[in-house]
């Protein structure tokens, strides 16, 4: 993979841009959507190459896909049929463990693989509620490829120790392919766009805050299809507002964001800092909040600390908010982060190594990190992407702050979920 050399930008970012699809709620349209054995319109579906590996193993169960620009016109009526071929995730989480839960629903055996970051990943979290359920699915060492058959599943009720948002929609997309009912608890509520996407679909679903958990159950389950907008991802916004955040002079509006509040922890931890960003716009599409928001460089951003509920709403993020707590005055603390270290690349690890070497001052724990503030970066080093679409982006964002440029090594891997990245921060070079 060729390496990219970054350059620090002294004039700022300028102008206005609109956000790509969030990846979370593409990967839904399609897999969820399949259940409703129906036909509909997907307009704005991600060009990350993720969805496109939840696009191509659906076709490979039967669905019939035509994509004109981003907007997809599906017929699920003959899924599921059994695949002829392994079913190859690439670097997709999401894809492997929503699509565990359907297959192991069905009368067929199938396969699932990765690429190597995936394969690296913990898989049981999935396959054990899963066999629990009666499905049979053979691992290696509890991770891909996952080789499942399908058959008649029991209901569960099940009590997760994560707040997985994968692990949910998981058991809950596996209940609802053979029409059994589900009680799900989870310790805090993870991102819920399967709840809110099967509800905009007619299903019912009961959310309940207990004491210390939260629970989701619902009942048998009728589904009709509808036509979707999908709304720009928090996520991919996350790069640029954290870029215009930094780097002096900026000034940006990025348009179409995904407010869901299971995914917003960004928004308010860059506010709690200090952070310059007014949301205007509010309104709902398919389901889901979007708004605009104005972004101006903030010169005295003041440390934090992040640690417990806000973890699962932000968590995609923390890669890129550890950068910007290098530049916030005082000490921040990132806690109660573990599950980092399963993510793309070793989050903990990867964020501490990189940035130390371009003379950040930080500390790794076992479920978080400590960064001291506010540190010039130096830049003049080689920094790995670990196939880390987050980390590969963070870089770049580094590189645009630090006194000389980073070299980053296989920075192509932001195409995983951001494959406009540089288009849109070129955009903005007004
Ligand atoms: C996702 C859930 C989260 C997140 C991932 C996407 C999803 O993972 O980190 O990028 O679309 O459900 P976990 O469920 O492992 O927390």
């Amino acid at each position: 993979m060729a390496n990219f050399e970054t350059k620090k930008l002294n004039k700022g970012l300028h102008g206005e841009i609109e956000i790509p699809a969030d990846k979370s709620i593409s990967h839904r349209s399609l897999i969820i959507g399949s259940l409703t054995k129906g036909k509909m319109k997907i307009e704005n579906f991600s060009s990350a190459e993720d969805c496109a590996s939840t696009l191509k193993i659906l076709v490979e169960l039967g669905a019939k896909i035509e994509q004109v620009g981003s907007t997809l016109f599906v017929d699920f009526t003959s899924c599921y049929q059994a695949p002829k071929s392994i079913l190859d995730c690439g670097n997709s989480g999401t894809t492997m463990r929503l699509m565990s839960g359907i297959l192991s629903a069905q009368n067929f055996t199938s396969t699932l693989c990765g690429d190597e970051s995936l394969t690296k990943r913990p898989m049981k979290r999935v396959t054990v509620p899963l066999n629990e359920m009666g499905a049979h699915i053979e691992t290696t060492e509890g991770h891909a490829p996952l080789k499942i058959t399908g058959g008649k599943l029991n209901p569960i009720k099940y009590e997760s120790k994560l707040a997985s948002a994968q692990v949910k929609s998981c058991l809950m997309l596996a209940s609802i392919a053979q029409n059994l009912p589900l009680e799900y608890t989870e310790p805090t509520l993870s991102r819920n766009h399967t709840e809110r996407m099967l509800e905009y679909f007619g299903g019912k679903i009961e959310t309940k805050e207990l004491e210390d958990k939260v629970l989701i159950k619902f009942g048998k389950m009728e589904l009709t299809a509808h036509d979707l907008y999908i709304a720009g991802d928090i996520s991919s916004a996350a790069f640029f507002i954290i870029m215009a955040l930094i780097v002096p002079n900026s000034e940006i509006t990025i348009k179409n964001v995904g407010l869901n509040e299971t995914r917003s922890g960004i928004i308010d931890v860059l506010l709690d800092m200090g952070a310059n960003i007014e949301i205007l716009d509010k309104k709902l599409i398919s389901g889901e909040e979007v708004a605009s928001l104005k972004i101006k460089y903030t010169e005295n951003l003041k440390a934090t600390t992040v640690s417990g509920n806000i973890i699962p709403r932000l968590i995609d993020e923390i890669p890129t908010l550890a950068l910007l707590m290098t530049q916030a005055e005082g000490i921040s603390v990132i806690k109660d982060a573990g599950d980092l270290r399963n993510k793309e690349s070793d989050r903990l690890k990867t964020v501490h190594d990189e940035l130390t070497k371009l003379g950040a001052k930080i500390e790794e724990k076992e479920d978080g990190l400590i960064i001291y503030g506010k540190t010039p970066l130096q830049g003049g080093a080689t920094l790995n992407t670990y196939c880390d679409h987050r980390l590969a982006m963070t870089w770049f964002i580094a590189g645009l702050i630090t006194e000389n440029p980073i070299n980053i090594d296989g920075f192509e891997w932001h195409k995983t979920s951001f494959p406009e990245f540089l288009d849109k921060f070129n955009s903005l070079l007004k």
